[in-house]
């Protein structure tokens, strides 16, 4: 059996592990909100109309920042039109999924969802269509105390307390072709700039994200985001960046060690924002926000028919989705230094871990190791050396078979670890040079009958976790075998 040691110390820090790397996405897309978290008509409906076995299911994943209203669907957004009376908002064509938007649930909506899920609001407003001046608006009716028009109208809406938003990003995806209102990198600036510096004079307080490239794909990746950040200065507070990943040839070892990738954009982006702050002699760095990553492509249902609430991109996910999904989360926590901000896209039906069907609910693979490592993410995260053997994948480069990261939380060390190998178990050898690794407090691993095994209503817990605690001790180490394609989070006591 192949064995790896994995070495880590307590004073090699990465840095504090941003709770809000645990962020989700609701978009107005498909059966997200509508049939998704908000359906007054289902035998689940709470007294605001959202589905409370949505709800329960999404509280075990204990999710932070909710980016909203899009995606795509955000650079055709105007927010006056999903405020105040309900049975008097237009119902109005949706451009970006070509479905109808009866806009029943809107800004309100979200931030009472928001306060009942103790999610951080995270709004994106309209550079496609919109303007600074209409983006602007929506921080005053947001976050300014009453006594001026937008925030006026917020009272008149029912809430008198300002909701607090801080956390704004200036469009989205505007390098994209497809986007609403796509412009080339130095005009988005210039939209950005104006926005960002009008949202800023509404609310100090507020942090803004800038668009960045949207994939490494882009003829324009990196040229786009120096030039977003160079004209932004000292504005942008955090620049973003979207992953969405595939197994299109069904090569699972080269699938799975896309991490190398993920590492790779991470740091080539904190290498344009380092760039440019010395570039523009700035006492200020932007921090990376990874507003969109998830598995996506299988599913290309895109087009809404003029339909509301249409069944679009509804991925199946497998235990490989799940593996890889444990692998996104793992390259965050690696760069907990520059890595702020992520938002796994979507949250429910709209390439997500929660499907619904009529009143049904089904948890599908990519669930559990966000809740695994989700419940387990407070403190610093650890650099760590890896010993063991490796292969060399098609297009991914060479990796390791176990890919890992960690947290240290006190005398609590939470370790994540995915045994890549198809058919063969690993041994982790566990080593804490500076200390001693003496129990383990708790663990569970994740895995199934193959890496293409899904869940579905009829077969909900084909692949899912169960209780893991045979981790042995021996001068101070910690040692336990790994199942192959199986994704593992454990809880160890340190001294
Ligand atoms: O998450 C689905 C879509 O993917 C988003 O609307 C868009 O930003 C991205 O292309």
């Amino acid at each position: 059996m192949k064995s790896t040691t994995i070495h880590l110390h307590r004073q090699f820090q990465i840095g504090p592990v941003d709770p809000r790397i645990f962020g989700g996405f609701l978009e107005h897309m498909g059966r997200a909100v509508y049939e998704g978290v908000y359906q007054p008509d289902s035998a689940h409906a709470d007294a605001d109309g959202c589905r409370t076995d949505v709800l329960h299911a999404l509280r075990r994943l204990n999710m932070t920042a909710m980016r909203y209203p899009g995606g795509n669907f955000a650079s055709g957004y105007h927010w006056m039109d999903g405020i105040g009376n309900p049975s008097q908002r237009p119902t109005v064509r949706e451009l970006a999924w070509q479905s109808l938007e009866s806009n029943q649930f809107g800004t309100d909506e979200y931030i009472r969802l928001c306060h009942t899920m103790d999610w951080t609001p995270m709004l994106t407003v309209n550079l496609g269509t919109g303007t600074p001046e209409e983006a602007r608006n929506w921080v005053e009716y947001c976050n300014c105390a009453s006594g001026t028009r937008y925030a006026d109208l917020r009272t008149a809406n029912g809430s008198r307390s300002p909701h607090h938003v801080t956390l704004w990003c200036l469009g989205n995806e505007m390098d994209g072709p497809w986007q609403l209102g796509h412009v080339p990198a130095d005009q988005y600036a210039i939209q950005a700039q104006q926005a960002a510096k009008m949202m800023k004079d509404t609310d100090r307080s507020i942090e803004l994200v800038a668009c960045g490239s949207c994939g490494i794909g882009m003829t324009t990746y990196m040229d786009w985001d120096r030039r977003v950040l160079e004209h932004m200065g000292d504005l942008a507070d955090y620049i973003s960046l979207h992953r969405y990943v595939a197994n299109r040839e069904a090569n699972t070892p080269d699938y799975l060690a896309v991490t190398n990738s993920i590492d790779r954009q991470i740091e080539e982006m904190d290498a344009v924002c380092r760039f440019v702050q010395a570039r523009n002699r700035s006492q200020k760095r932007a921090y990376l926000c990874f507003d969109e990553w998830n598995v996506w492509y299988r599913n290309q249902q895109m087009d809404g028919a003029g339909k509301h609430a249409p069944h679009l991109i509804e991925e199946v996910y497998n235990l490989e989705d799940a593996l890889v999904v444990a692998g996104f989360l793992n390259a965050f926590i690696r760069h907990a230094d520059v890595v702020r901000i992520a938002n796994l896209a979507q949250i429910v039906n709209v390439i997500a871990p929660l499907l619904t069907r009529g009143d049904e609910l089904l948890v599908q693979s990519i669930f559990h190791p966000f809740a695994m490592m989700s419940k387990r993410r407070n403190g610093f995260a650890l650099r760590s050396a890896v010993e063991g053997p490796g292969y060399a994948s098609s297009t991914n480069g060479y990796v390791r078979y176990l890919d890992t990261s960690s947290i240290l939380d006190g005398d609590k060390l939470h370790v994540f670890i995915t045994n890549r190998s198809l058919n063969e178990p690993a041994i982790a050898d566990i080593a804490l040079a500076d200390g001693r690794l003496d129990a383990c407090v708790n663990g569970e691993t994740l895995t199934g009958p193959s890496a293409t095994a899904a869940n579905s209503f009829e077969t909900p817990d084909l692949v899912t976790t169960r209780p893991f605690e045979s981790v042995n001790f021996k001068h101070g180490r910690a040692r336990c075998e790994l199942p192959p394609l199986s994704f593992t989070a454990m809880t160890l006591k340190a001294s």
